[in-house]
């Protein structure tokens, strides 16, 4: 996690490094700072909490050339002082981080023995003082830095002002970490979204590349042979000039309204965009999605598409339980590697085992130019535009919906399928209207805001819809909610069940005979037992008794099943305004986990 955003060029540093962190703020929020070179004085500011203006910051001379860092601590408490940038002891250079200093306990004795002494509790710091000891050898900074770099396990990303030489070096290993080649200088960044108003060129650094930044020149070479390097210049499809709220109150709602769009956005690949990955799966031993959260959600969704509507033998593995199936994989097997970020370490290293033992690898992405991405032989986008609410919502749905049209593709059904989109994406309407927005707030979310403990019930095509749902509501509402396969209820589940407890469950039409019976037949049995019940899903069943209250959801067939998470994505936003929480940033996340 954290977020990295450097400038130089003839620009007001200051300004650009300032929004860039705020851009980045979805990756860290505890804390922030920024470093700019007035001559060759450093002069740096941090704060606590999120990235805002301040008389102080203001005070900082002008500058073209700076770096900043957000914050999403891992050691160390969110303090001003373990905020980046470290500085050394002389003031001569200021580094941050992104990652996570494996070997931080034995590296920290180890210069403590050589006389160091810490003012911070971050791993940061320690990289600070390797460099400062290496400095002594008499050498240049850059060797310094590069030795320096290479002492640390870990997945670490490091960005550096040094104000001797005015320039701004940065070495990247599994973090993330994106150069943008503007008119006016060059950016450095851990997304391209971040500088993406600037320029809509970019290099992806790769592990151990060292990008040093001259004013508007750049180096990038390969910190293992030290040679330079000649790295592909790619230009971006689309470019974020305004990332903004718009007319509404929160990135979130934005975002869940959007998916009317986005969810054609994501299916916007014609037969033969998708043949390559289509010809790879038929001749697959088998599919196995891979992904960690929603994303791991996603994956559990597309494999049941694979498996009912294209008959693939496809299977999810959450990223990070692959190792139990590492001894039954093959270099048969093709792995797709669902991500919003595209950056996730816990989906990273599998990807990376997978790779060596032979399996070919597909992605389905959403921001660009990412690791995985590149460590694709399928490379995929959702295509939603940035997502900037820590909990994913259009994401979500952009990765089924392009599950989904990857099935009916390898079902010989490419055309029913888009247009059974574009009659989901219609039909989504009345969801996002006044009454709908009021019936959830008013009457659904009033009544939740006092309970502690729900359950959602779904079953099939709705199973992962379920435990995508509680998921939602668990991280904006903070409330202990857990969903079930409805099949777990008489095995355990029901104890759970008391007077007032909310169960929802999530009810398919009635062409999906057995599930929705199922459904129905589960939804008495809590009632029975004194629970406040909630059904989600088919319109047939919203006038029976057994339901307090219903949200009537659209029904194209399986596709039903995207448009059932909807209502779990409005519950948690409207449940987290009634109880006043942070809804786009919610406590202790962050919105890429690119540390383990
Ligand atoms: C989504 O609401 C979560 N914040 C989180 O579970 C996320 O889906 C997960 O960390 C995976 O991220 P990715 O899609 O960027 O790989």
């Amino acid at each position: 996690m954290c977020g990295i955003f450097g400038y130089s060029g003839n620009k007001n540093s200051n300004d650009l490094v300032f929004n860039g962190l705020k851009r980045l703020e979805y990756r860290g929020y505890d804390s922030w700072g920024i470093a700019v070179l007035d001559g060759n004085k450093i002069y740096q500011y941090k704060d606590i909490g999120l990235v805002k203006q301040n008389p102080k910051l203001k005070k900082l001379p002008k500058s073209n050339v700076g770096i900043g860092h957000t914050r999403w601590a891992t050691h160390g408490g969110v303090t001003k002082t373990n905020a980046h940038p470290h500085i050394s002891t002389n003031g001569d250079f200021t580094l941050v981080q992104n990652g996570m200093v494996e070997n931080f306990d034995a590296l920290k004795r180890e210069l403590r023995k050589d006389g160091y002494k810490f003012e911070s509790q971050t791993d940061t710091e320690v990289i600070v003082k390797i460099v400062e000891r290496e400095l002594k050898k008499n050498i240049s900074f850059k060797k310094a830095l590069m030795t320096a770099f290479k002492r640390l396990e870990g997945r670490n990303t490091v960005a550096v002002l040094d104000a001797k030489s005015n320039k701004i070096y940065a070495i990247k290993n599994g973090s993330p970490l994106v150069v943008g080649i503007a008119k006016d200088g060059i950016y450095l960044a851990s997304d391209s979204l971040s500088f993406s108003p600037h320029t809509k060129k970019i290099i992806v650094l790769d592990d151990y590349d060292m990008v040093e930044i001259d004013g508007k020149d750049y180096v990038v070479s390969n910190i293992k042979d030290g040679k330079k390097k000649k790295p592909e210049i790619r230009t971006l499809k689309y470019q974020y000039e305004d990332i903004d709220k718009g007319k509404y109150p929160h990135f979130m709602l934005k975002e869940i309204v959007e998916q009317q769009r986005t969810i054609l956005y994501a299916t916007d690949y014609n037969e033969k965009e998708l043949e390559p990955l289509v010809k790879q799966i038929r001749k697959s031993r088998k599919v196995y999605l891979l992904g960690a959260g929603t994303a791991g959600f996603a994956a559990g969704q597309i494999a049941f598409f694979l498996r009912t509507i294209a008959k693939v033998d496809a299977m999810e593995i959450k990223s990070y339980e692959f190792k139990s199936y590492l001894p039954v994989i093959s270099s048969k097997d093709l792995i797709i590697a669902i991500s919003q970020s595209g950056e996730t370490a816990d989906t990273i290293e599998p990807l990376e085992v997978f790779k060596k033992e032979g399996c070919k690898i597909a992605s389905i992405v959403n921001m660009y130019g990412t690791t995985i991405s590149r460590m694709s032989d399928y490379e995929y986008y959702t295509n939603a535009g940035p997502e900037i609410c820590v909990a994913s919502t259009k994401v979500f749905t952009a990765q089924s919906a392009w599950g989904y049209l990857l099935s009916m593709t390898l079902a010989g059904k490419y055309k029913t399928a888009r247009s059974k989109l574009k009659k989901l994406t219609k039909s989504l309407d009345e969801m996002f209207s006044k009454k709908s927005f009021n019936y959830i707030k008013n009457k659904i979310c009033k009544t939740l805001v006092d309970k502690e403990h729900f359950f959602i019930l779904g079953k099939g095509e709705n199973a992962s819809i379920a435990y995508e749902g509680a998921l939602k509501i668990k991280e904006i509402s903070y409330k202990h909610v857990e969903g079930f396969s409805a099949g777990e209820l008489k095995h355990g589940v029901i104890a759970l069940i008391e007077k007032g407890t909310p169960v929802i469950g999530i009810i398919p039409s009635g062409e999906h005979m057995d599930d929705s019976k199922d459904l129905i037949s589960g939804m008495e049995q809590v009632k029975a037992r004194g629970a406040l019940t909630i059904g989600i899903g088919a319109s047939e069943y919203s006038g029976l008794e057994i339901f307090d209250y219903y949200i009537s959801t659209p029904q194209i067939n399986t596709l039903g099943s995207i448009a059932n998470v909807i209502p779990f994505q409005l519950i948690s936003y409207f449940l987290s305004v009634l109880l006043g929480n942070n809804i786009d940033k919610p406590r202790n996340l962050a919105k890429s986990v690119t540390v383990k």
